[in-house]
């Protein structure tokens, strides 16, 4: 049964899950290392029981509609807001994401880009490419230390607490969070203290976001937000680009009301510009680092992605209830 289900994958992944799942399955790899359109998506989907799909593929009612037979949509990713998880739910089609293999991967570039904003890395790169290193400066490309300032992290969940732990144990830095629960594990361990998002505001030193994209995590950080922040704060971005506003983060750095910020993700990705016509441009500013949405971008993380949505797919495919299901009410009224 399982050795005739259709699978389509809509980019090329590490080989490893593909191999995983050409054991078991007939496999389509759409090879164009390219985001796929609509058209050639609603196409490929037409006759597929999974669906491997990475974060720059829309899968929404319409696409599952296309897809009459299937089962199980797995998201290379651990974010999931490029699935219509409610109409998936609703056609009885599971969905998996890629949680717990990249946390390093993410918090590691997450503290590469605290690293690159309070050392002033990229500027002073383009500094001496341009030769302009004459002597020695005493008073030259100063920045902040970070033993003993405040962490401020925004979502303690997995990623989160891995760079609580890194930024703890090798800078020194003490932790604030704000989150749903309390980490008592990471209270009683790095002394973390959870507190009012107000409070963390005010408070932290460096401040990084970790939490899904949500309607009530859009433009969590705003004017207002940037307004409670210290003028030498570092605001870094690796988890969506729209729960920090654009705009707001622009003005600030232009403005100089925070030192700095770490931006991997972008509101209008891959655009990092929403709006060309209102002299905002974040890529003019010298006190930003921008990546493009590379956080998990290791070897060991992209690997163990791409088996780990395979997994899903061939556990979803052979009745096995996947470990990474987001939609785990679907299970006992699924397609089958
Ligand atoms: C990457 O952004 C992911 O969600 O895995
Ligand atoms: C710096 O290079 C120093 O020697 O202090």
């Amino acid at each position: 049964m399982l050795s005739k289900s259709k699978v389509f994958i809509t980019r090329p992944i590490p080989e490893e899950g593909i191999a995983l799942l050409k054991k078991r399955a007939n496999v389509t790899l759409r090879r164009a290392d390219s985001v796929i359109s609509r058209r050639d998506l609603l196409k490929g989907v037409g006759k597929v029981e999974g669906l491997l799909s990475i974060l720059t593929d829309k899968i929404d009612g319409a696409v599952m509609d296309a897809a009459p037979n299937l089962k199980v949509i797995a998201n290379y990713a651990v974010g999931f807001d490029n699935i219509d998880v409610e109409a998936a739910t609703q056609r009885g089609i599971v969905v998996t994401n890629t949680p717990g293999v990249m946390d390093e991967a993410v918090a590691e570039h997450a503290l590469a880009l605290i690293l690159a904003v309070s050392r002033r890395v990229v500027e002073a790169d383009h500094f001496t490419r341009a030769e302009k290193y004459k002597a020695w400066m005493p008073m030259g490309f100063i920045g902040p230390s970070l033993r003993g300032k405040t962490m401020g992290i925004i979502g303690m969940g997995r990623i989160g607490s891995t760079l609580a732990q890194m930024v703890h144990d090798g800078l020194g830095m003490n932790i604030v969070y704000t989150d749903f629960q309390i980490n008592k594990q990471l209270e009683k361990e790095l002394g973390a203290k959870k507190v009012t998002m107000n409070e963390l505001l005010k408070r932290a030193d460096v401040i990084s976001v970790h939490v899904p994209l949500l309607p009530s995590t859009t433009h969590l950080i705003d004017t207002a937000e940037f307004k409670k922040m210290k003028k030498t704060a570092i605001l870094i971005n690796t988890s969506r680009g729209p729960v920090v506003s654009e705009k707001a983060l622009t003005r600030a750095l232009k403005s100089k009301a925070i030192l700095g910020a770490g931006i991997d993700v972008f509101e209008c990705e891959p655009s990092i510009d929403c709006d060309p016509s209102d002299q905002l441009e974040l890529k003019v500013l010298d006190n930003v680092v921008l990546t493009p949405h590379i956080a998990s971008a290791t070897n060991e993380a992209r690997i163990a992605m791409s088996t780990l949505a395979a997994t899903a797919i061939l556990d979803a495919l052979s009745n096995k209830k996947p470990k990474t299901i987001v939609n785990p009410e679907v299970w006992s009224r699924r397609r089958r």
